[in-house]
């Protein structure tokens, strides 16, 4: 099943974004912090991601024929690490477990990848946990490489 629509967000979708956030916190399980350090860590993610009204960041909201929401994608508008070039960043994806493998977070991608090319950018960019590996996996697929690694040493 494909999602019926891709529309932008409005107002009336932050609850349903909100949900997932608990989601999003219980993927990576990197071993040095506890469940309780990742819901927070994603909570104010959000909320930052949410408060600073970005010129041109946005919102898409996958939706089922019944218009039952499944999933969403926010893209902003960023600045390469490497050369400061504009260029597009993927801060949240996130389905519903039950929406999980009918191409839906697919299409949300794609999505963001034509807002990217719409604007001009040569890059498309994004942050994973290294052991979320499904996550990992389907942005491989989709033809995004590992720029550079972040390493941590528990003390
Ligand atoms: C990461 C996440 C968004 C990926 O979702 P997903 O279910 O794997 O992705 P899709 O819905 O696009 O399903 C993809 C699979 O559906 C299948 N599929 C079925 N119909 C399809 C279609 N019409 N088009 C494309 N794929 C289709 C394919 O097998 C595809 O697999 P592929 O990746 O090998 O091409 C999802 O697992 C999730 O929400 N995880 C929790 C939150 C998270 O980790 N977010 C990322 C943080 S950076």
């Amino acid at each position: 099943m494909e999602p019926a629509e891709i529309r932008d967000a409005t107002p009336d979708d932050r609850a349903f974004i909100d949900s997932l956030s608990p989601r999003l916190a219980g993927v990576p399980h990197p071993p040095w912090h506890d469940g309780a350090a990742m819901r927070g860590f994603q909570d104010r993610f959000m909320a930052a991601t949410f408060a600073d009204a970005e010129d041109g960041a946005r919102t898409l909201i996958a939706c089922a024929a019944d218009g039952r929401r499944l999933g969403f994608v926010h893209i902003r508008p960023g600045r390469d690490g490497v050369t400061d070039e504009p260029c597009g960043y993927v801060s949240l994806l996130a389905l519903l477990p039950e929406a999980e493998g009918r191409g839906i977070a697919h299409r949300l991608m794609r999505e963001a990848e034509a807002w990217a090319r719409g604007r001009g950018y040569r890059l498309l960019s994004l942050d994973v946990f290294a052991d979320n590996r499904h996550a990992v996996d389907f942005y491989h697929r989709r033809g995004f490489v590992t720029e550079s690694l972040r390493l941590v040493k528990p003390l």
